[in-house]
């Protein structure tokens, strides 16, 4: 168990480059399941979570090598296997190779995932999705066992909230479904965007990329693949918020500042200067008194609206400033785990349900502590607070940060930070 520790009150200068995006990562190396032969995929992050999906993809005959940022995954001799518990339960995101699964051999059995720090993120409706292709789903023993005599038949699908694995699932089986199929109210994230260039990019028909309604014609075969990942949007948002919190002048680099639409407002209301250049990200903040924060208002929404992956770092900023602002919490109902830990830090934070009103800490500023990771995102405010914190603070549970952050400790201390890992 290793931690990560942190001196705070050091400014950031220089430059992060960004790595490729995890969750485009996971639903693409998933799609690699769709066709037999050699795929490439390009800028693939190193990741807890990649790592996970390998190895599910290697337990189901997948042969793949990594060369540096670059995998070549060959999915000739995929045998028919079950997706086991004890690989589920480590990343829900496992659940991504249902659709490939199902419309590769017409059949699957993928353990269900269970709870999760964050919501009860339940997958009924890439199970009802399924269903209206005339798979038969049932849940026995903890898992979702799939089934269907013959091709998938196209038809359409209509997500109550548009759910992200949700759309890329329903896409992996719509592209070798007989006929055409309408997905409504799908998920418009750039992720989403990589995984339809990806799937065209292998022989499938899909239309409406970027909107809310996507169209697929099935095909009766796709060739392998050979895709760049885009890069982390999640990542670069979380960089950007750390100089807002530790001051200094750090060019984002690598990244592409169009996925980043509600977060740069936002910084730029609350009184960063932020240069975007056609793929990194210049942000400015002064050091020392945060006199110059404003205080601002959080709504999560589904892109393009505020990321709710995003929600916990602006939280940690929003501690610095000298007023009080609203956080809406919109997509998950248990997302405010990192308020007790920013509380240890002397964070003001008042929760009631979905929301969260926070009160600048001023000139008080925050103070050290140890705290405790409780998830992905969690962590990584916790990372924010630390960077801004005078004296020492110690993050416990870290193998939360590594999920979805590369080298994370490196990167920033490259541009000044004082941070580095210990054993617990
Ligand atoms: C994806 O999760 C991301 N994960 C999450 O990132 C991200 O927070 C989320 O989208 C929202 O942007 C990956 O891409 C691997 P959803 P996903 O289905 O697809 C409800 C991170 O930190 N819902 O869009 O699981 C659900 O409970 C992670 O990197 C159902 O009710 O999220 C939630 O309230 C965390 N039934 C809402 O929809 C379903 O069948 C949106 O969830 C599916 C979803």
């Amino acid at each position: 168990m290793e931690k990560m520790v942190i001196e705070g009150g050091k400014p950031l200068y220089g430059e992060i480059p960004i790595s490729g995006a995890k969750n485009a990562a996971l639903p693409l190396i998933a799609a690699t399941l769709l066709a037999p032969g050699k795929h490439i995929l390009r800028n693939v992050p190193d990741l807890r979570d990649t790592r996970t999906i390998l190895k599910l993809l290697g337990e189901l005959g997948a042969v793949w090598e990594r060369d540096g940022s670059t995998l070549t995954i060959d999915c000739t001799d995929i045998v028919y296997a079950e997706v086991s518990y004890d690989l589920v339960k480590t990343m829900r995101a496992s659940v991504l190779v249902l659709g490939p699964l199902i419309a590769r051999f017409g059949r699957a059995k993928v353990s269900l995932p269970g709870g999760c720090a964050i919501g009860e993120r339940p997958i009924n409706f890439h199970i009802s999705g399924f269903e209206r292709f005339g798979v038969e789903c049932r849940l026995q023993q903890g898992y979702v066992e799939a089934v269907i005599d013959g091709r998938l038949r196209g038809s359409s699908v209509y997500f109550d909230i548009p759910s992200v694995t949700g759309t890329e699932n329903i896409l992996m089986a719509a592209v070798l479904a007989e006929g055409k199929t309408v997905i409504k109210n799908a998920a418009r994230e750039p992720e989403v965007g990589n995984l339809i260039d990806m799937l065209v990019g292998m022989g499938a028909e899909i239309e409406g990329k970027g909107s809310d309604s996507l169209v697929v014609t099935g095909v009766s075969a796709l060739k392998a693949a050979e895709i760049d990942i885009i890069p982390d949007r999640i990542e670069t948002g979380t960089y950007l918020i750390a100089v807002g919190a530790a001051g200094g002048e750090v060019l984002v680099k690598n990244c592409n500042p169009l996925h980043l639409p509600a977060l740069l407002e936002k910084l730029r209301a609350a009184g960063l200067e932020i240069k975007t250049f056609a793929d990194s990200i210049q942000a400015l903040a002064p050091v020392g008194k945060k006199d110059w924060l404003k205080s601002v208002d959080i709504k999560t929404m589904p892109y393009p609206g505020y990321p709710t992956d995003l929600q916990a770092q602006f939280m940690a900023l929003m501690a610095l400033g000298s007023s009080i602002c609203v956080f809406n919490e919109t997509i998950f109902e248990n997302r405010f785990m990192h308020v007790a830990e920013l509380r240890r830090m002397g964070a003001k934070i008042r929760t009631d349900g979905s929301s969260a009103v926070v009160t600048g800490t001023g000139d008080e500023g925050l103070c050290g502590a140890r705290v405790m990771a409780t998830d992905l995102r969690a962590s990584s405010s916790l990372v924010v607070a630390g960077l801004a914190a005078s004296g020492r603070t110690e993050i416990s549970r870290i193998y939360h940060l590594e999920r979805g952050y590369e080298n994370l400790a490196e990167k920033l201390g490259r541009v000044g930070a004082r941070i580095w890992k210990e054993d617990e």
